[in-house]
This record gives C-alpha cells, sequence and structure tokens, in this order.
C-alpha cells in the first residue's frame, strides 16, 4: 500500500487486520516460525485472539487483555534461542507490518510499545541488566517516551 492509502490504527478491526498480517509472517519465518509451531505448537485459535486483547488494551485500554507475557517467554529459554537476534527480528518484523499497513500517531504509539516491551522480555528473561532503566543509555527520544508513561501511570 503506499503512503496515501494508509490510515491510523483506528480500533479493534484494525488490530485484527495488524496481529493476522505479522503472525502470517512469524509463522514462515527462518529464524522465530519453528518457535511457535514446534516448540511451543502454538494453538493459533488461542493465540491470535488473546493477541487481539493485549494489542488493544496496549493501544485503546480496552480489550480485557489477561496474560502472563514475562512467563510465557522466560518458560522458552531452556527450550530454544531467545537472545537479542530473536528479539531484533520479531521487532523488524513488527516494525515493517505496522509500516506496511498504518500511519499515524497509533502506528507510531504501537511500534514504539513493542520495541520498549521487547527490549524489558529480552533483559528479564535472560538476567540481562535492563538497558530501559540505564538512564545513560537512553536516547532522547526514550527520555521523553519513559517519562510520559511515568505522568500517565501517577495521573491513572
Ligand atoms: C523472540 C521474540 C518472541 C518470540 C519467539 C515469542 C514467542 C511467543 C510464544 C511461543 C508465545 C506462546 C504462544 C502459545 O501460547 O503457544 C508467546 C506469547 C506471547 N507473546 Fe511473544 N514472542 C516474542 C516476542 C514478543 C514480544 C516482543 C511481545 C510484546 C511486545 C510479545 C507478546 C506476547 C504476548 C502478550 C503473549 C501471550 C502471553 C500470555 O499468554 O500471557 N512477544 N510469544
Amino acid at each position: 500500500m503506499n503512503t496515501a492509502t494508509r490510515h491510523d490504527i483506528a480500533g479493534r478491526p484494525d488490530i485484527e487486520h495488524l496481529v493476522n498480517t505479522f503472525y502470517d509472517k512469524i509463522r514462515g519465518d527462518d529464524l522465530l516460525g519453528f518457535i511457535f509451531n514446534d516448540v511451543a505448537k502454538t494453538d493459533w485459535a488461542v493465540h491470535l485472539p488473546k493477541m487481539y486483547a493485549f494489542w488493544e488494551t496496549i493501544l485503546f485500554r480496552s480489550g480485557g487483555f489477561v496474560g502472563n507475557p514475562l512467563a510465557a517467554h522466560a518458560r522458552l529459554v531452556p527450550l530454544t534461542a531467545m537472545g537479542r537476534p530473536q528479539f531484533d527480528r520479531w521487532l523488524a518484523v513488527f516494525t515493517a507490518t505496522v509500516d506496511e499497513l498504518f500511519a499515524g500517531e497509533n502506528a507510531e504509539r504501537i511500534k514504539n510499545a513493542a520495541a520498549d516491551m521487547a527490549n524489558v522480555i529480552h533483559a528479564k528473561i535472560n538476567g540481562v541488566e535492563q538497558a530501559r532503566y540505564d538512564f545513560s543509555k537512553l536516547t532522547p527520544e526514550q527520555r521523553a517516551r519513559y517519562a510520559s508513561y511515568k505522568a500517565a501511570e501517577t495521573a491513572r
């Protein structure tokens, strides 16, 4: 789709379209596909609706996601490689899918949220120092984003 025809992520139907397109690519990905298909033996009829709820909760505070993303990924660590290359690939595919389908404020928000969560999940499940909280390593954009998350949390 070219830029002129892309619109922003406006609600649940857009999220479902994004999630379906993303996991279609992931299932066939040489680095990540087998983790879902062979290691976790993912039941897509369960996982896809869960991910619609997850992203709807993040973008619009509706969707009712209930789960434990850290535990879901931590259990994969002894079974397969879950390092930086895997998270970088996940994020590259996610970002490319968002950019292919959508453009706008929510498209930017979902990419930022995905990048932050990829860093946090990667760090936590591998026991590495959390780059997110090492202020000296943050870009000015990340500092502004984390400050706005904190402000939103305090306001809740
Ligand atoms: C190396 C990258 C990643 C791999 C290989 C991966 C793989 C998986 C797998 C196998 C599951 C379990 C699916 C099942 O039930 O069979 C899962 C669940 C999930 N993943 Fe990922 N994932 C990755 C990165 C991410 C990132 C960066 C996010 C968030 C931005 C994310 C969000 C989730 C959520 C919300 C669930 C459901 C958790 C729950 O059941 O509570 N994943 N992932």
